[in-house]
């Protein structure tokens, strides 16, 4: 089954920007991604295992069960995870929303990347907390497209990076759900939330992140959507283009870009607990 309305699609393109994305954000967004020793997680949208090729060999004594809608990427994910000799997971295909297991089977649940594509996600949240046991933690990592300035500045590059802003709510997501994380884990009742804003700040001095995320992430994803924009009439093409352009031309050595995403942590407090509200 394939989640037809996924505003990324599922190209060989696609399955590279999402590689190259997890690897240059490593650091700044898996240092703290580390469960307890013999922990069960749920992987929730794993697609094709670029967040998975991070933390499971992080945690390699924490087993992990990664799910996905996508068949298509599933296999994918299988195959990288093989190819790395990664022994900790598992792939299983699943619906967030309503998802195969009975209650508390998890010690925690990860999800990267996917709340900004849902519909509804405190509905998806509300079940992914179903599954997690009391005192089990949840974790959800999003960006948020309104955090993005630069240098140069372009009303191009803001109208192309709106393009995709108008094409996922078209579809019913948010790519400005960062800054709600925290509402979302709040209002279903998770204990001790917080959020951490992680800035992928990047100018020359740090070439790794301009090629890295500058370009192989964000103005790639956003080049992406160009032609469904295009065609649905949200922009010209002669803009879009000048956007693409200005986008890149920040990765210039005296360009600078600036891009911020959102973790949020929370825990399954016991019902008995003070303060508990199951
Ligand atoms: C942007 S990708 C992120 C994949 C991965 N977490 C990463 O960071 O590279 C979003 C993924 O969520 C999956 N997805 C969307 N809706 C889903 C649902 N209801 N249940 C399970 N997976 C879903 C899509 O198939 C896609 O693989």
């Amino acid at each position: 089954m394939e989640h037809t309305n996924y505003v990324h699609g599922y190209s060989n393109r696609e399955a590279m920007r999402l590689l190259d994305q997890a690897e240059t954000l490593d650091e700044i967004i898996h240092h703290d991604t580390v469960f307890s020793k013999g922990s069960l997680v749920l992987e929730a949208g794993c697609g094709v295992g670029a967040q998975t090729k991070i933390i499971a060999p992080k945690n390699p004594e924490s087993n992990f069960l990664s799910i996905d809608l996508s068949e298509t990427s599933l296999r994918e994910a299988r195959e990288l995870i093989q190819s790395l000799h990664i022994t900790n997971v598992e792939f299983r295909q699943a619906d967030i929303y309503h998802l195969p297991f009975t209650d508390e089977t998890f010690d925690s649940v990860l999800i990267c990347f996917v709340l900004e594509h849902l519909q509804n996600p405190k509905a998806a949240l509300r079940e992914l907390k179903r599954v997690v046991k009391q005192g089990g933690t949840m974790m959800a990592i999003e960006g948020d497209h309104g955090s993005t300035f630069f240098f140069p500045d372009s009303t191009s590059a803001h109208s192309a990076i709106d393009c995709q802003i108008q094409l996922q709510k078209q579809n019913g997501g948010n790519s400005n759900i960062g800054r709600e994380l925290y509402p979302l884990f709040k209002s279903i009742d998770l204990a001790s939330v917080s959020v951490s804003p992680r800035m992928v700040y990047v100018d020359a001095s740090k070439p790794r992140l301009v090629e890295g995320f500058i370009k192989k992430t964000f103005t790639a994803m956003i080049e992406g959507v160009g032609e469904k924009a295009i065609q649905q009439g949200i922009i010209d093409g002669a803009t879009f283009e000048q956007g693409i352009n200005d986008l890149y031309r920040t990765a210039e050595p005296d360009g600078v870009f600036s891009y911020t995403f959102f973790k949020a942590f929370g825990i399954k407090e016991n019902a008995t607990s003070p303060g508990g509200k199951e």
